[in-house]
């Protein structure tokens, strides 16, 4: 079988960085371009040390040129910030090229709501109804015919495998949904910056983005869809002192004041049983960002609080993995035909 050549746009971001880790190891996908503006001309095994004697270590990091990746690559993942994907995504389709974006530019289906909430104009509009939201969980039949993936943020995809349980089998009130989650520095990207500096995040808890975090119009966007109405959330981000992980607390109003836990976790183990990376945890376990480190696995923790008549979701998943890297490596899978599993059977390093 031939391989499937891929090129990396952002290959010095943490996002970058971790797809690089899963493609040194991926059965049937080979590295053949990878690009940064700063870093060009150096040799990927000597820019990233852990690569050497790895496939890919000898490629010549390069610019961005729409033109290299024609000539060398049948899908390029975009892990650049969002405005700029919106830019190189056009050519490369142009060149008959794949495309994963792994930035928000192709995540909404309102224009204008992208606008509002990313405070630039979209300049690449006639594609956003080819994109297809990169969920594999809900939309991996549309995935496989699409051309252009917009891979879903990290926040947003604990959020939505938190909520699609309940939101299918019409457990909760689409009103009053809260999401306060929690996610570790590399989720800020790797550019330095005051606030994620070492003495700025170590020893110290706190929330950040109030009522304005640009992730809420895609939970909002996609649990809608799933509740067939539409949904204003309140979703509250908080910065921890670890590398990685995402947890989300969800609280949302039970429709049915009686509905007991153990009908909740039965509904939640309907939706999931099939699933390769979703694990609904045993009754009174909760779960914690270690045992998703580095890995595809969202794990879910459930309580029904019987005072408020709320159900208390915890969702957490690796942010650089499943909230990135590795659900766009999930999502090339899909569009080349191969297995959605292919090269992300990884279990988390405890310790
Ligand atoms: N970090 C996460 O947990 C996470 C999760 C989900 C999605 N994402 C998304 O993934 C993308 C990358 O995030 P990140 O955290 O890896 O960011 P990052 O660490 O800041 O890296 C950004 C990368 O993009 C390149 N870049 C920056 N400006 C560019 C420009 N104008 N043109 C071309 N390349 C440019 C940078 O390399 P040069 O400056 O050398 O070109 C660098 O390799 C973002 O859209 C982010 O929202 C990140």
């Amino acid at each position: 079988m031939e391989a499937i050549k891929v090129g990396l746009v952002g290959i010095t971001g943490y996002a970058g960085m971790e797809l690089a880790r899963l493609l040194a190891v991926h059965p049937s996908m080979q590295l053949v371009m990878a690009c940064s503006r700063a870093e060009s001309g150096k040799r990927l095994g000597e820019y990233y040390p852990f690569l050497e004697k790895l496939p890919g270590c000898d490629v010549i990091i390069s610019q961005f040129t729409p033109e290299e990746a024609q000539a060398k690559c049948d899908l390029v993942f975009l892990a650049v910030p969002a405005g700029k994907a919106m830019k190189m995504a056009p050519k490369l389709l142009q060149a008959g090229v794949k495309v994963v974006d792994f930035s928000a530019d192709f995540r909404l289906l309102d224009q204008g709501v992208y606008e509002e909430w990313y405070g630039m104009p979209h300049e690449a509009q006639e594609l956003l109804s080819q994109a297809v939201y990169g969920l594999p969980e809900l939309y991996a039949e549309k995935i496989a015919q699409a051309k252009l993936i917009a891979n879903p943020g990290c926040y947003p995809t604990s959020v939505i495998l938190g909520l699609t349980a309940a939101c299918q089998h019409d457990l909760i009130s689409p009103k009053n949904i809260l999401v306060d989650s929690k996610s570790g520095t590399t989720g800020a990207g790797r550019k330095p910056n005051l606030p994620t500096l070492f003495s700025e995040v170590a020893d110290n808890f706190r929330a950040y983005g109030l009522v304005r975090h640009r992730h809420t119009p895609e939970i909002e966007q996609e649990i809608s869809k799933l509740l067939a109405t539409p949904v204003t959330l309140q979703f509250t981000p908080h910065l921890v002192p670890m590398n990685r992980g995402i947890l989300s607390t969800i609280y949302a109003d039970l429709k049915d004041p009686a509905m007991t836990l153990e009908k909740v976790w039965d509904c939640y183990n309907e939706t999931w049983k099939a699933s390769p990376w979703v694990r609904v945890l045993p009754l009174g376990k909760l779960p914690e960002t270690r045992f998703v480190r580095g890995t595809m696995f969202c794990d879910i923790g459930l309580a029904v609080d019987k005072r408020t008549k709320r159900l208390i979701i915890v969702s957490v998943i690796d942010n650089l993995c499943r909230g990135a890297a590795g659900q766009a490596v999930a999502n090339a899978n899909l569009i080349s035909g191969r297995p959605l599993d292919e090269g992300l059977s990884h279990t988390a390093p405890l310790v």
